[in-house]
């Protein structure tokens, strides 16, 4: 694990292994730089600030910084450098950089903004680039950073600072722990060792848990997430969590999709379409990594979650296509498709949450390729009841680079799943899938002020990205971290 400070010492006094100073094009030497006495060697190496240089040099008798060595790096057009460029910069440092354990960096120095924002970001992005799944590679040549220390420019800055550093090293953590999970293979993490992970965390954190075995959710009707499971020989849960940062007043309510793999069922995917499904429960990843967050930043709030996992497998006893199941709360759907299987164990999740009248409710699911088709890798769908919430959450994955756009919740479409024999069906027509899933969903929400957030898109990174590895992102944990936040203060 990565420990993260803040210091508002002289770059060059800070006693770090590497000391990242920004360069921007010019060269324009941002903060830091000149006090090292290395503009002339920067400028010897016909180096010019653009975007992606980097000179290092170590440190030898004489030289006027305390770290072992100084990487400047090309930070681009000085205009373009905002806080979002400043986290993926980092980013993209970090993996390099491992070596030197501790890294200490000025960028947030060079980026116009709130100090505790600014300090967030850079942490964020020398934490999560710097990320690797190694746990299945015999050799573990991978060296993660140990320390990173935050160089603040003002000495008045230094509260928010460390407050700001803290907020980072925890959903670092916390976001490590989904991509982890997510990258995990299936048949590692069947949903009861799902759950098991969540009790752990619950325990370990403080949170209060709630598993309910496949017997419990026969006897209380749980009909979605038990017509998933049941060609599985691995059965299906129900994770409850629980945090209480505000007495007794209403909870935010929390649900992800947990498939631990998704074969499409009988309705079956083929070999390449199935090649990624075990990160078919990284809606629930990001769940529980949230959690994980809130109970060790303690807002004043309370949260609820309920997170359904199940695996989606085509066995003697899988449900059909044309079975009717019956949900939690009593309403019906006609599974036409077993593929669509995401909404059909949310919309149990959402009915249970829904009784409990919460302030509202944010669910997380990689749902529809129709909402990649619709938005690409980068971006997760936003769709809901209460355009207010969408905002709000929109504005969450603006300020934290978690980005989140909104899909219209067409009215006319809802028809599209209206079902023959039953109340509604679980697919709707070729086009708009990622919306008719989303209507699928608003029938179990009641009133409750509700947004969906599609994921399939930015789950996974098929090449890797600045902020990390191929593989799992544990997108949107920062997102909704910040969404609970904002809504606590
Ligand atoms: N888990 C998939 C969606 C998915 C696809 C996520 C690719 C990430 C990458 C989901 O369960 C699914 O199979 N959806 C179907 C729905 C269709 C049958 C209505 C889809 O999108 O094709
Ligand atoms: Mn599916
Ligand atoms: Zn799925």
């Amino acid at each position: 694990m990565t420990t993260f400070s803040f210091s508002t010492d002289a770059p060059v006094a800070v006693k770090a292994g590497v000391l990242i100073l920004p360069v921007f094009q010019g060269p324009e030497f941002g903060p830091g730089v000149k006090e090292t006495g290395l503009e002339q060697t920067f400028r010897d190496a016909k180096l010019t600030g653009k975007k992606g240089e980097s000179l290092l040099v170590t440190k030898r008798n004489g030289d006027r910084f305390a770290s072992g060595a100084v990487l400047l790096y090309g930070v681009g057009e000085r205009r373009d450098f905002d806080v979002p460029a400043m986290r993926k910069a980092l980013g993209r440092i970090a993996p390099s950089i491992g070596r030197f354990g501790h890294a200490a960096t000025t960028f947030p120095q060079a980026v116009q903004g709130d100090v505790g924002e600014v300090s967030q970001a850079a942490a964020e992005g020398l934490g999560l680039g710097g990320y690797r799944f190694d746990r299945y590679k015999s050799t573990k040549d991978h060296k993660p950073l140990t320390k990173v220390t935050v160089v603040g420019g003002n000495k008045a800055d230094a509260k928010a600072g460390r407050k700001a550093v803290r907020g980072a090293e925890v959903i670092v953590d916390a976001v490590a722990w989904a991509r982890d999970l997510v990258n995990t293979p299936a048949g590692d993490l069947p949903p009861a060792q799902l759950a098991r992970e969540a009790q752990a965390m619950a325990k370990a954190e403080g949170l209060t848990c709630k598993v309910w075995t496949e017997a419990e959710l026969k006897k209380r009707g749980f009909g979605g997430i038990l017509g998933v499971g049941q060609g599985s020989v691995n059965p299906p849960r129900l994770i409850e969590l629980s945090y209480k940062g505000a007495g007794g007043s209403t909870p935010i309510a929390l649900t992800g999709k947990g498939i631990a793999f998704d074969s499409g069922g009988l309705s079956i995917k083929d070999a390449k379409g199935m090649e990624t499904m075990k990160i078919d429960m990284g809606g629930a990843a990001s769940i529980l990594a949230t959690m994980k967050v809130i109970a060790r930043l303690k807002p004043k709030i309370n949260v609820i979650a309920a997170i359904p996992s199940a695996e989606n497998m085509p066995g003697g006893a899988a449900q059909k296509p044309g079975d009717v199941i019956t949900h939690y709360g009593g309403k019906t759907s006609e599974v036409l498709n077993t593929d669509a299987e995401g909404r059909l164990i949310l919309a149990d999740a959402l009915a249970l949450l829904a009784e409990k009248k919460p302030s509202c409710i944010v669910d997380t699911a990689t749902l529809t390729g129709a909402c990649m088709i619709a938005l690409g890798t980068d971006i997760t769908g936003a769709m809901g009841n209460d355009d207010a919430l969408v905002e709000e959450i929109v504005q969450a994955g603006r300020s934290t680079g978690d980005w989140i756009w909104p899909l219209p919740l067409h009215k006319e479409y809802r028809r599209l799943i209206d079902s023959n024999i039953a109340d509604i069906k679980n697919i709707g027509d070729r086009w708009g899938g990622a919306i008719t899933a989303a209507w699928f969903l608003a029938e179990f929400v009641d009133d409750v002020p509700w947004v969906h957030l599609d994921i399939a898109g930015p789950a996974f990174s098929e090449k890797g990205n600045d902020l990390g590895p191929k593989g799992a992102t544990g997108v949107p944990v920062r997102a909704l971290v910040r969404f609970v936040l904002d809504r606590a203060a």
